[in-house]
């Protein structure tokens, strides 16, 4: 786990900022394991910096105990706020419960928990990864609308216990499990990285030698895919036909070179929502429960329109 602190301030003073001097946030990253991932740090960092939150950052290596670890020292240094991005849904009771004792706010943004008791948190900034997995399940089932045949679809999942993994999976799953025709036939985390992305498709490759379809929970494992999808003699986007989630430039531009078919997008673009929530629930205001953000997607010919201008 790794710890800085940047803001406007410089360094923080710690405590108090609900009294109307400048806020100190502790923010608990995942890691650095996308494309999507460091835009999010760079969004989050960026928006404390322009807003005048003194921002003590640290990054989790996708390990929970880092994140317990990071929470637990923001706790004693007295911050006004807490924000994270939890690695896997369960687990958060206690040290939630904590920061609660401590009257230290807490906001989840990009990924939620399970906990019951939802008065451990303010409120939760992110996207539905439900919703996203189904519209990567409405354009699968448009596609294939006038096959007979059955559909087969290996899918590449995000972190094992993570939000996103869990819900963009149930959410597709949900759609196409309305016609017997789709057929799952291997499912493996890829840990949102390019490296595990492209590992797990080799196996699925050397076991499965009829794969219709990926389905990546990102762009980067959707990306590692195409190498061995490629490797093995196979066209990506032609032989295999490829969804992913994110539409991060890479990501775009391999489908704007016909390597991947569709992308569902889901916005790093967190940071200033993240520090105008965090300045209301210092306050003592109101906040609602849940700010979902807005979100597209893209086919081949949508993403060689809209490519020049991606921020991220
Ligand atoms: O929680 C958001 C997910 O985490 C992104 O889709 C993925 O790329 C990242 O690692």
């Amino acid at each position: 786990m790794s710890m800085t602190a940047c803001g406007s301030g410089g360094s923080s003073s710690g405590g108090g900022g609900g009294g109307g001097g400048s806020i100190t946030m502790g923010f608990s990253q995942v890691g650095a394991e996308s494309g999507w991932r460091t835009a999010n740090t760079k969004s989050v960092q960026d928006s404390a910096k322009s807003a005048g939150i003194t921002l003590k950052f640290s990054d989790a290596q996708q390990k929970q105990e880092n994140q317990i670890k990071a929470i637990r020292s923001y706790i004693q240094q007295k911050v006004d706020v807490i924000a994270f991005s939890p690695v896997v849904e369960s687990g958060w009771d206690t040290v939630l419960k904590e920061a609660k004792d401590a009257k230290i706010p807490v906001i989840l943004t990009d990924r939620a928990v399970d906990s019951k008791d939802t008065s451990l948190y303010k409120t939760f900034l992110g996207s539905d990864f439900v919703e996203e997995g189904k519209k990567a399940g409405q354009w699968l089932v448009n596609e294939y609308k006038d096959a007979k045949d059955p559909v087969n679809i290996v899918e590449l999942q995000g972190t094992t216990g993570s939000a996103p993994a869990n819900d963009r999976k149930s959410g597709f799953q949900e759609v196409i499990g309305a016609d017997p025709k789709f057929k799952i036939i291997a499912s493996q985390t890829g840990d949102f990285t390019r490296a595990k992305g492209k590992e797990v498709m080799e196996a699925f490759l050397k076991s499965n030698p009829d794969i219709d379809v990926l389905y990546a929970h990102n762009d980067d494992m959707g990306l590692g895919a195409i190498e061995a999808i490629e490797g093995a003699g196979k066209v990506p986007g032609k032989d295999i036909k490829i969804i992913t989630v994110d539409a991060v430039k890479d990501g775009m531009q391999a489908l704007a070179d016909g390597k991947i078919n569709f992308i569902v997008e889901c916005s790093p673009l967190l940071g200033p929502q993240l520090m105008d929530l965090a300045k209301k629930v210092v306050k003592g205001e109101q906040v609602p429960t849940r700010v979902v953000t807005e979100e597209t997607t893209f086919t081949q010919e949508q993403a060689k329109q809209v490519l020049s201008s991606r921020q991220y």
